[in-house]
């Protein structure tokens, strides 16, 4: 298993096969200073509140896949996230000019900054994205959200839809070692019975923080390290520490418990292999060239 990742990780600029329009060096000639604003920025935010930069990274990335900002099932992902792309986006504009950087591309390459910033892999994002003239509905959104209670095979079936294979899936979790889960989202993994792949000890401790299917508090998604991007996420599942079924399963199907496996032993790993994974998210249904817009505002279409 470990040498059939580390064999398909190598190189990923030389190796990645580009969606048409984006690029390595996207702003050379319109706003060469582009990534390195970014990456600045990030790092007074991340000095001021670390957890405030460490929630939104993965929620930037998971906005591109599951546009889970505006579905009711996540209340939690953070108002901050957009302040900060906001933020981003003014800085764009008076530093590079008016629109030529768009959101999509901010928000990959703030992502990726995030990620570094609490610890994880340095790489490089191809860009040239360009906004979506129309929001996703509702209706739309919430359709495209896996359930915290679904089953490793539910879980896969509904992401390789959307061109990912199995250790995509299973490194794309690990972004629940960030943030907090509310207690509706796994107390029925609690009450009435507790679930038997879950540690005896952490049981007890999720019960205090949930004392009733109703409860509203929160709890943070990883015990271990919730505030480094490291390979922990993987050890807790081994340990079964993990609130979500959709998180406890992959170790428990026997397709996802060796990669779980694989990668809560070896960092590296886990990093390259990630790698893939985010810059295959970050092609995942874009546009670029003539499609879209650069849009002024983040959520208002431009006249
Ligand atoms: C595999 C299917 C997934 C399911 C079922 C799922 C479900 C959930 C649920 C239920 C929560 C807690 C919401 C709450 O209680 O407030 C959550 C939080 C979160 N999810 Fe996912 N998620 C999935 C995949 C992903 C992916 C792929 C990413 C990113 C790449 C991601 C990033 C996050 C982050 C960062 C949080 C914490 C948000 C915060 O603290 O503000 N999730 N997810």
């Amino acid at each position: 298993m470990s040498c059939l990742l580390l064999a398909s990780s190598q190189g990923v600029s030389s190796s990645v096969q580009l969606v048409k329009g984006l690029s390595w060096s996207f702003f050379k000639k319109t706003c060469s200073e582009v990534e390195s604003i970014i990456k600045e920025h990030l790092k007074k935010v991340f000095q001021d509140d670390i957890s405030q930069l460490q929630g939104s990274y993965v929620s930037i990335s998971t906005t591109a896949l599951f546009s889970k900002q505006d579905a009711p099932p996540n209340p939690n992902l953070r108002r901050t996230t957009l302040k900060i792309i906001n933020d981003l986006r003014n800085l764009m504009e008076k530093k590079c000019g008016r629109r030529v950087v768009s959101f999509a591309d901010i928000a990959t390459i703030a992502a990726r900054d995030s990620i570094f910033l609490s610890g994880g892999p340095k790489y490089e994002v191809p860009l040239g994205r360009r906004d979506k003239l129309a929001f996703a509905s509702v209706n739309e959104t919430t359709e495209n959200l896996p359930s915290p209670t679904q089953n490793a095979s539910q879980i896969l079936a509904a992401l390789t839809k959307k061109s990912f294979d199995t250790i995509d899936v299973v490194a794309l979790s690990r972004a629940h070692s960030i943030g907090l889960g509310h207690c509706g989202a796994f107390t029925k993994r609690l009450y009435p019975t507790p679930n038997s792949t879950m540690d005896k000890n952490f049981t007890c401790d999720l019960k205090g923080v949930c004392p009733a299917t109703n409860s509203t508090n929160t709890i943070i998604l990883d015990i271990r390290s919730p505030n480094r991007f490291d390979n922990k996420y993987f050890v807790n599942l081994v340990n079964r520490q993990s609130l979500f079924t959709s998180d406890q399963d992959l170790y428990e199907d026997p397709t996802t418990w060796d990669i779980v496996t694989s990668f809560a032993k070896d960092l590296e790993l886990f990093f390259q292999k990630f790698v893939l994974t985010m810059t295959k998210m970050g092609q995942l249904a874009v546009l670029t060239m003539t499609k879209g817009e650069i849009r002024a505002h983040y959520s208002v279409r431009n006249s």
